[in-house]
């Protein structure tokens, strides 16, 4: 291994390559802090040929690799699996790769390095007036290479779609050592296969990651956000389709959360602010957007607003008078993450259903969970727009802490959940992966075809398994 290790420092230099076990700790643990992997070493390629290198002396000694992003996944996809009596491998994180390549305003397209954080590349669309409408809590962090990888959601999926719509190139590095380039993101180019889309959402299993060409959408100058107290989610799904005849393209976002999902917000994060004197039943939080400046969305917003309170669907709504009362509203919202893990330990779940089902689906949850697990704590935060429901049974650290099996009762929790998913039509991952959390789950209620297609391809591309083994493929 020592041979390894030199060999891996003169591809990588001083600077990108780590082995002391204290300092590899970070990249071996998931942010929450539950799942703990080990590796032989952590390397921090500067380029994509350092990366390419990496992989081939990695695969001339099936040694496993397990790509890294910013670690902010809830499925350990990123966690490696050495430690649990598998071959321990070489994480490679892309840190240090996080340079902008070019833009193309007129194509609209910027191409950046994997490594580089989605905040980063917020700002630099905004520097060229434009926008990459890409938003969620962790983006701060999570790197552009791993929100490919997971083909990640957020909440402006309801009108831009996930990383799969917003991704037009990708550079991967391949179990064997080659480069796939495809960072020309031509919009029209009928030579094949889009192979790209197999590193979309394939969770690090075929390649890594390395470059990406996105899609920037155009600047928002208009917008208008409210805060409502439905009365229940029949009529937050009787809003959206109001605010849809209404405002249409123009929805940005449609977020639904329960009581409980706020007050824990509320409970634990600081300088948050709600504009309720006591927390609603059911918030839902919308954002309006228009590239437009002239765009009158705020008449819009409160005339479905104002019918909406008439016909019984709303008892009140605070629209947003000024940019920092929207910061207030959208703070809450992109805090839960934050929130769960100082609350307790939350079994998180990320199921999407037709979005008419969403009532139906939380009622059942809701009976299910009070029969089951009547010591939990039932709080939900949905894209409601995408029929995407974050359904999290929350447990208190201390009833965790006893327990002698963890990641059976998660499991219970997990298949009963999904059971109920499935029975509405549902997916058991809309936005999060499966990761190592669920592999299990894919293989009892996936497609078994697709599962057996998923196999096949990873053995052409992947015929040693060592890229990232043990995640997503059951
Ligand atoms: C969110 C994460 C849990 O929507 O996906 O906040
Ligand atoms: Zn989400």
């Amino acid at each position: 291994m020592s041979e390894i290790l030199q060999r891996l420092g003169t591809i990588l230099g001083e600077k990108g390559l780590i082995a002391d076990p204290a300092e590899m700790a970070p990249f071996v643990t998931d942010f929450r802090g539950r799942w703990k992997g080990e590796a032989v070493a952590v390397a921090l390629p500067a380029s994509t040929q350092q990366a390419a290198e990496t992989i081939r002396l990695a695969a001339a000694h099936d040694l496993p690799i397990y790509p890294l992003g910013g670690n902010t996944g809830l499925c350990y996809g990123a966690v490696p699996a050495g430690g649990s009596g598998r071959k321990a491998g070489i994480v490679v994180g892309l840190a240090r790769m996080n340079a902008l390549r070019s833009v193309d305003r007129a194509a609209n397209v910027m191409t950046v390095d994997a490594g580089m954080t989605l905040s980063a590349v917020h700002e630099i669309a905004a520097g060229e007036g434009r926008q990459f409408p890409l938003y969620l809590g962790s983006e701060g962090t999570a790197q552009i290479g791993g929100l490919i990888s997971t083909n990640a959601g957020g909440t402006g999926v309801v009108r831009y779609g996930p990383m799969r719509d917003l991704v037009c190139g990708i550079e991967a590095v391949l179990p064997d050592g080659r480069i796939l380039r495809d960072l020309n993101a031509l919009k029209k180019n009928n030579t094949g296969y889009d192979l790209k889309q197999l590193f979309i959402g394939g969770e690090g299993t075929l390649g890594l990651v390395t470059g990406a060409a996105l899609r920037m959408r155009p600047a928002i100058h208009a917008r208008a956000h409210a805060w409502v107290s439905v009365t229940g989610p029949e009529a937050a799904v009787d809003l959206l389709s109001r605010l849809q005849d209404r405002c249409g393209e123009t929805i940005e976002a449609f977020e639904m959360l329960n009581r409980a999902e706020v007050d824990c917000v509320l409970a634990h994060i600081p300088r948050v602010r709600t504009p309720f004197a006591t927390t609603p039943d059911w918030s839902v939080m919308i954002e309006l957007a228009d590239a437009d400046p002239a765009a009158e969305l705020l008449p819009a917003l409160e005339e479905v607003l104002g019918a909406a309170i008439e016909a019984g669907l709303a008892d009140d709504a605070m629209i947003a008078q000024n940019e920092a009362q929207a910061r207030d509203i959208w703070h809450v919202r992109h805090s839960v993450t934050e929130a769960h893990k100082i609350h307790g330990i939350g079994v998180v779940h990320d199921t999407a259903v037709p979005v008419s089902k969403v009532p139906a689906f939380i009622a059942a949850a809701d009976a299910m969970t009070e029969e089951l697990f009547p010591e939990a704590g039932r709080l939900v935060v949905a894209h409601l727009g995408d029929g995407n429901v974050h359904y999290i049974v929350m447990f208190t650290h201390a009833y965790w802490q006893a327990l002698a099996d963890k990641e059976a009762k998660a499991l219970e929790v997990e298949m009963a959940v999904h059971d109920i998913a499935d029975r509405f039509g549902g997916t058991i991952s809309a936005e999060h992966g499966i990761g190592r959390k669920l592999t299990s789950e894919l293989e009892r209620l996936g497609d078994p075809v697709k599962i057996a297609l998923m196999r096949d391809i990873k053995t052409v591309l992947d015929p040693k398994n060592i890229m990232n083994p043990g995640a997503l493929i059951p």
